[in-house]
């Protein structure tokens, strides 16, 4: 029997890719088999030519099949980079967007106090909280889900990035029995797809990210609106930082007004999408 080499279990890997309907980057058999073998991207590229132990290539092979049905590569690597730092996924949680980077730069450019205390409504991974800790060296975060398991993913994250002195999860519907006028900022990517767009969507999103992290009522802005109405409670002039849908510039406008608040502007996503929406409290 031949033994197989990177080279060999790397072209296979990419052959099998290249076929399914789902459209995965054939970079991913390098990052599986890297995994199975310990070894970089990089380096599995430069070892091509040497044996594989059989037990390896089997374990490649089972994680090769598992992406094959469509299960995202950060499920199976559990682990998705964020803001140039790892956070831990698994299929409790939504695997960070990049374009929900923007809500950190958005918040890094806002003038706050100088130990500002920040909400965050939806934490899932912990990706947001974790990042603005990181990034806002005396700001305190709390951050509310109301899935257990997406806190049990946020509080590892949390503990990964060293911050627990600083971040504070809280099972809460939205923001719960938070007292809101303790915060310097509010910050949310909270559940906006419409749920009659599902079936646009990848079988890597549907059958396998958490729906109650995806989908709203209302043509997905069934949360946003909650969310809104509750935060019109903060101090006159807090700001509120949401990410948005690409077709929901409008609603939010609309939803704003409803709720006493002002909006002062969308950002686009850098594919040209109305994304991250600036209110402040009245
Ligand atoms: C779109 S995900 C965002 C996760 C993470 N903040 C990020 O940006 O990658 C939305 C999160 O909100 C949580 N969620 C949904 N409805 C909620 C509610 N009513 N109250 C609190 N959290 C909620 C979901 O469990 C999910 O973790």
């Amino acid at each position: 029997m031949l033994t197989d080499s990177p080279g060999t279990l790397l072209a296979e890997g990419r052959r099998r890719l290249s076929e399914a309907p789902f459209e995965p980057s054939t970079r991913e058999a390098a990052l599986l088999l890297g995994r199975v073998l310990e070894l970089s991207e990089a380096q599995v590229m430069a070892r091509s030519a040497e044996p594989v132990p059989a037990e390896l290539a089997v374990r490649y092979r089972a994680l090769l099949e598992r992406r094959l049905t469509g299960e995202p590569i950060a499920y199976i690597l559990g682990e998705r980079e964020f803001y140039g730092r790892p956070f831990r996924v698994d299929s409790r949680v939504l695997i960070p967007r990049p374009e929900t980077e923007h809500l950190i730069e958005a918040a890094l450019e806002l003038s706050l106090p100088e130990r500002p205390a920040i909400l965050e409504i939806g934490a899932g991974s912990g990706c947001l909280a974790v990042t603005l800790a990181l990034e806002i060296a005396r700001s305190t975060v709390v951050a509310t889900d109301m899935v257990p398991g997406a806190l049990a993913v946020a509080a590892a994250n949390v503990h990964a990035h060293s911050v627990e002195h600083r971040v504070r999860l809280v099972a809460a519907d939205l923001a719960g029995a938070l007292e809101l006028t303790a915060f310097d900022l509010v910050i949310s990517n909270p559940p906006y797809i419409d749920p009659s767009e599902s079936a646009q969507l990848s079988i890597e999103v549907t059958d396998f990210e958490p729906a109650q992290a995806l989908f709203a009522p209302d043509q997905g802005t069934a949360i946003l609106e909650r969310l809104t109405s509750e935060l019109s409670g903060l101090r006159p002039g807090t700001p509120i930082l949401l990410e948005i849908g690409y077709d929901q510039e409008d609603r939010i406008t609309q939803l704003a007004d409803k709720a006493n608040l002002t909006l002062q502007e969308v950002r686009k996503d850098l594919a040209g999408h109305p994304r991250v929406a600036l209110l402040f409290s009245r």
